[in-house]
């Protein structure tokens, strides 16, 4: 099973980075694959260490995506790392293993402290949408036109029946990318 999650790392040189990461649950233990060049990547092998925050805030998904990664955190309680302000749960992980490969090494990673902050308050459509509309936004260049008008006019559906305020900002900063998009295709193809 994969979760999407906001990944918080910390750099040698102590920024910290927030991204989106999808995570795979192993019998072994959480494991997480980024693709290289990866910000996420260097500080995993810098500090061997990370936090995972599942949040239902999908403005940090979408934010992310459209150059917004300023998003609030305080100090982890184990690892040197942050936690989300927005997180309902966090799992403070270490290193456990690396399988290197040239497009995208798989870290094992062992939790070595979670926390619960607020319950979890039910599946919203809307926010679903948004996430895929970020792995959408994140594959642009990867899709047809044609496929990325029909996506959108799918997940618009949720947005438009179940959104509360934050879906609807983070589906708004969404299509201003894919707008964006297209109007930089329309302008190297004409
Ligand atoms: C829901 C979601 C899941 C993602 N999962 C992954 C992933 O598993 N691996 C990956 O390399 N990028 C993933 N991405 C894209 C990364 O968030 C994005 O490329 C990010 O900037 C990673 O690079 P960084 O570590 O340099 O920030 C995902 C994006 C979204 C919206």
């Amino acid at each position: 099973m994969i979760r999407e999650t906001i990944v918080t790392t910390v750099g040698a040189d102590g920024a910290v980075h927030i991204a989106p990461f999808g995570i795979t649950e192993e019998e072994t233990g959480p494991v997480i694959a980024p693709f290289r060049p990866s910000v996420t990547l260097d500080n995993l092998e810098a500090t061997g260490a990370a936090v995972i925050n599942l949040t239902d805030d999908v403005r940090i998904f979408a934010g992310c995506l459209t150059g917004r990664r300023d998003w609030p955190t305080r100090p982890a309680t184990v690892v040197t790392g942050r936690v989300l302000e927005g997180a309902l749960a966090h799992r403070e992980v270490r290193v456990a293993a690396r399988e290197d490969d040239p497009a995208r090494p798989r870290f094992r990673l062992t939790v070595v402290h979670e926390e619960t902050h607020a319950p979890f308050r039910g599946f919203n459509r809307a926010q679903a949408a948004v996430v895929e509309a970020a792995i959408l936004v994140s594959r642009l260049h990867m899709l047809a036109p044609e496929k990325i008008e029909s996506e959108i006019a799918y997940l618009a559906i949720a947005v438009e029946k179940t959104a509360g305020p934050r879906e609807r900002e983070a589906w708004g900063w969404l299509m201003e990318r894919v707008a964006d998009y297209k109007a930089g295709h329309a302008k190297a193809a004409g």
